[in-house]
């Protein structure tokens, strides 16, 4: 989604700007802009509905010209008005001075569009962002100083976003928000703004995060301003460094997917024990409760799908999932733990859900995989699933940390509250410590079997995805990866739910996913569909197509229930997407209108 940087350096600002937008580039976007100020108090403005790489090039071929250290950029994700050069971020005002990059939807924006026209200010583009760069040139020409003029302004806009506002007469840099991320940080070379701290690289050792009310200018020391009394406390940044390095990869996809095995692994070292000696939920200082909510939206719902499932079943607990966006009208009990579950932590939905007045009375534990996010901050509680920086648009090891982590959780949870057999939770653990294995095993059957599959699948309109119980979700899954990485329409369903209806899809040749944990019923529903002829994918123990699931099945925990369910069927799934991808020409890594971080409702 938008993405925002910012700098006044020492150092060349286009070359730092185009930087931090590369960084920034797995968020999603469409189209992106730089503005830099000229020695002369001008500014050089670019914009381009292509790469980052495409304006660099757009940029070597330009002339010369003298540019200060000051600039600001942006990634557009589209919402108001379409993809196009003139909707393309920073926007100016009537002068053509004031440059301004926006991530957020300003809900207000007709009503101060119409003001503004009728006072006399003249649109260049079709975005809502652009009336905050005409409120701001307003507010200068009645004097008002550069930092009092963005906090005005965020005042009239209605919802939430960050903005970064450059005069360039003067090369000074401001910036706000309001319920949105935005950081700023300082190094000997510069200071410097962004939506999230990839954009600023190894250059600074930490960095502080906006609140709303706060405004911040780039000049040194930063100056702060706005209507908080105290400065946001300074965070530790340590860079990972070689995060986008795809390490003979052909693209981030294909190595987040082989990570998993191994991130699986870190994960249980590090929170299995305390999962089952109730120390990890001890550590979260949180109180007792009675049911739980988990809150999410995409692939992180479908992973509270199975922590849910596992309070259900281990503790025989009320545990259900809420869409984040569908959050205002969820009915929650008293003592009800909410979990929100976030890859991101920035995602607006959960925000806002969280924001609701039926939550009020909830303590909510964050399971993020972003500790500085807005999540963290405003969560009670929070449980890293530490599965590093993941770059890839569509989710895939973050998913599997997800479940692992709130499995973990639950368990614990579960144990400290009394809810679960203690003599059963050695064997949830020793379950848990099989699934390292487990997604190694699927991986090579799916990397063997999956490619000339998905060839197969070249000319297919779409998939069903069926699964019972436990697989259920994991069909869900399956299925949106198929959506976001090939365009292809892909529905999942309970296997019991398709003689209700969807059968009627299945013809000769339509492909059917089927993840096959074993009973006669689920061999019942394969029966059905082979019977009229689909293009059946079985994914199970030995026999299957892709048989992925083989030790899995052999030893189920309680009653033929794993913890995480057959959480190893996710990887032929998410190499079936891509691969499938692959053949049709898609971009794995940045699928059509999708973003890496969600920041509008
Ligand atoms: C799917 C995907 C999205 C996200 C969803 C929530 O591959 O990436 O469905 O899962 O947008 O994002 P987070 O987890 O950041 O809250």
């Amino acid at each position: 989604m938008c993405g925002i940087v910012a700098c006044r350096t020492t150092d060349s600002a286009p070359e730092y700007l185009c930087e931090a937008l590369e960084a920034l580039e797995y968020r999603g976007y469409d189209s992106v802009g730089i503005a830099v100020q000229t020695v002369g108090g001008g500014a050089l403005r670019l914009r381009s509905v292509h790469r980052v790489a495409e304006l660099v090039e757009r940029m070597a071929d330009l002339p010369p010209r003298d540019l200060t250290g000051a600039g600001i950029g942006h990634t557009r994700w589209a919402t108001h008005g379409g993809v196009s050069e003139r909707n393309a971020h920073p926007h100016t005002d009537c002068t053509g001075s004031v440059h301004v990059v926006h991530n957020g939807i300003i809900e207000n924006c007709e009503e101060l569009r119409t003001t503004l026209v009728s006072a006399g200010h003249l649109f260049s583009s079709d975005v809502d962002s652009e009336v905050i760069a005409h409120l701001v040139e307003d507010e200068l020409v009645r004097g008002v100083d550069l930092a009092a003029a963005l906090g005005h302004t965020i005042e009239l806009c209605e919802g939430s976003g960050a903005i970064v506002v450059m005069d360039s007469h003067s090369g000074r840099i401001v910036g706000a928000s309001r319920h949105a991320p935005l950081v700023v940080a300082a190094s000997p070379n510069g200071t410097f703004l962004a939506s999230d701290i990839s954009a600023f690289g190894p250059r600074v050792a930490s960095f502080q995060v906006l609140r709303d009310g706060d405004v911040v200018e780039l000049a040194v020391p930063v100056r702060w301003t706005g209507t908080n009394t105290d400065w946001p406390v300074a965070v530790a940044h340590t860079w990972a460094g070689t995060e986008l390095d795809l390490h003979g990869y052909p693209d981030h996809m294909a190595k987040e997917i082989d990570e998993q095995p191994e991130l699986a692994g870190r994960i249980l070292d590090r929170v299995g024990a305390d999962a089952t000696n109730g120390a990890l939920w001890r550590s979260l200082e949180l109180p007792d409760f009675d049911r739980v909510a988990i809150v999410g939206c995409g692939t992180s719902l479908n992973a509270g799908g199975i922590v849910a499932a596992a309070f259900r079943r281990f503790g025989i607990m009320p545990a259900e999932t809420v869409i984040a966006s569908e959050a205002a009208d969820a009915v929650l009990g008293p003592r009800t733990l909410v979990i929100a579950m976030s890859q991101s932590g920035e995602t607006a939905d959960i925000l806002h859900a969280l924001d609701g007045e039926n939550f009020a009375h909830c303590q909510v534990l964050a399971i993020t995989n972003n500790p500085h996010s807005s999540l963290a901050r405003r969560a009670n509680a929070i449980v890293e699933c530490s599965a590093g920086h993941e770059i890839g648009v569509a989710a895939t090891k973050t998913f599997v940390a997800q479940v692992l982590t709130g499995v973990a959780v639950a368990i614990s949870a579960l144990h400290e509250l009394g809810r679960v057999n203690r003599s059963n939770t050695q064997s949830i653990l020793d379950d848990l410590r099989r699934m390292p294995d487990l997604l190694a095993q699927s991986l090579t059957v799916a990397k063997d079997i999956v490619p000339p599959l998905a060839a197969e699948l070249a000319d297919s309109l779409g998939v069903i995805f069926l699964g019972r119980g436990a697989g259920v979700v994991y069909a869900a899954e399956g299925a949106l990866k198929l959506k976001e990485l090939t365009y292809r329409w892909a529905q999942h369903y309970p296997a019991g739910e398709l003689k209700h209806g969807p059968l009627a899809l299945v013809e000769e040749g339509t492909p059917v996913v089927i993840v096959d944990s074993g009973g006669a019923r689920i061999a019942g529903n394969i029966a059905e569909v082979a019977a009229r002829g689909a293009r059946l994918i079985t994914i199970g123990g030995a026999g299957s197509t892709i048989p992925a699931l083989g030790r899995s099945l052999l030893a189920p925990v309680d009653n033929g229930f794993q913890p995480c369910g057959p959480l190893e069927c996710v990887i032929p799934m998410q190499v079936l997407a891509r691969e499938l991808a692959l053949v049709l020409g898609r971009d794995v890594d940045k699928p059509r209108n999708l973003a890496k971080s969600v920041t509008v409702e």
